[in-house]
């Protein structure tokens, strides 16, 4: 893994605002054998100083300085990784030569990372995560404009104590609501029931509603060299308890349940989970469903079988805090119902 750091050779000393740009490959450091190839095409192959120097207007909002953590297809993101990029951030970010980080992620797995790091980022200074639909090689690609987008939002000084922004197709959304909602379209990142959070365009941003919940300096989460095996899975017609069963086989200190409608779960794995949760194993009923809460049911199944409500975090969101929850020391239905609630 390369985690080296060098100046993009476009940052004069010249009172801008000194912003590293962190790559961990994905669709922006794209490449495909033709432009008009926007769905062929190999994720992660293109270089940072490369992707810096497609846009020179970098040089008017910002002081660069480029990172290579990582150059791979987002799918493939490990906790290693994760655990070397959050040490990364939070690094720089203690420095005083550093006034905000960038980071382009494929667009697969950006909403699990970028709330990873919303939890546990320890500063208020900008964290701006940005990625691209279409290669770096394609005709209209998105990847340098939102580059371009993501540096001017981390070098603004509204950003700041918002927690771990996302700035793509000209929108910014907090870490904790964005999702990925669409295989293809440009416009594929959302905050389903709250939006976004504001806009960037032309140089200029501006938020239109702050953050609620808690994140970075006001978490107790630290970033953690090992992680614990939480996993998740998926309530359906005619679901078996066999994958419950396996997980907790091989030792899962968590499962999040990706339920129907409000996190409902089909009886018999309702009926695995409740065993898991007897061997102490932390349940959390998330719902497959894409927006909207999953709220705490009362006496059945929640209060009973010792089951976890999500809230408004969707399954993969669930299981990051989770994994950072259960990491903290945190134990029983009651302490992690208060982390959902509270994050
Ligand atoms: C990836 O997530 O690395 C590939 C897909 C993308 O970035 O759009």
């Amino acid at each position: 893994m390369n985690t080296s750091t060098s100046s993009s050779g476009a940052a004069p000393s010249n009172g801008l605002p000194r912003i590293a740009v962190l790559a961990t490959g994905g669709t922006i450091a794209g490449s495909a054998a033709d432009a008009t190839n926007t769905a062929g095409y190999q994720a992660g192959v293109v270089g940072v100083d490369r992707l810096l120097a497609a846009v020179p207007a970098l040089s008017d909002v910002a002081q660069v300085q480029a990172g290579q953590v990582a150059s791979i297809d987002s799918k493939d993101m490990a906790l290693t990784l994760w655990t070397t990029l959050a040490q990364r951030v939070n690094t720089l970010l203690a420095s005083d030569d550093i006034d905000g980080v960038v980071i382009t992620h494929g667009t697969d797995t950006l909403e699990e990372t970028a709330y990873l790091l919303h939890l546990t980022v320890k500063s208020t200074k900008p964290v701006v995560l940005t990625a691209a639909m279409r290669p770096s090689t394609a005709l209209s690609a998105d990847g340098p404009l939102n580059l371009l987008n993501a540096v001017v939002v981390a070098a603004s000084a509204a950003a700041h104590g918002q927690g771990v922004l996302v700035a793509v197709n000209n929108r910014i959304h907090s870490a904790r609501d964005v999702v990925k909602t669409s295989t293809f379209a440009l416009d594929a990142f959302q905050s389903p029931e709250v939006g976004a959070l504001g806009w960037v365009q032309d140089g200029r941003v501006e938020f239109q509603r702050s953050v609620v919940r808690a994140h970075t300096v006001a978490t107790e989460f630290v970033i953690g060299a090992t992680w614990p095996g939480v996993d998740i899975v998926t309530s359906y017609a005619g679901v078996s308890r066999v994958a419950v069963d396996a997980l907790v086989m091989a030792g899962v200190r968590g499962i999040v349940v990706a339920g129907t409608g409000n996190g409902s779960i089909h009886t018999s794995l309702q009926q695995a989970l409740a065993d898991a949760v007897s061997q102490g194993v932390a349940v959390v009923r998330a719902s497959r469903v894409g927006s909207g809460h999953v709220m705490r049911n009362g006496a059945a199944p929640d209060d009973t079988l010792g089951f976890v409500a999500a809230n408004g975090l969707n399954p993969y969101k669930s299981r990051v805090l989770l994994m950072l929850a259960l990491a903290a020391g945190g134990a029983g239905p009651v302490v992690l119902q208060r982390a959902f609630d509270t994050y």
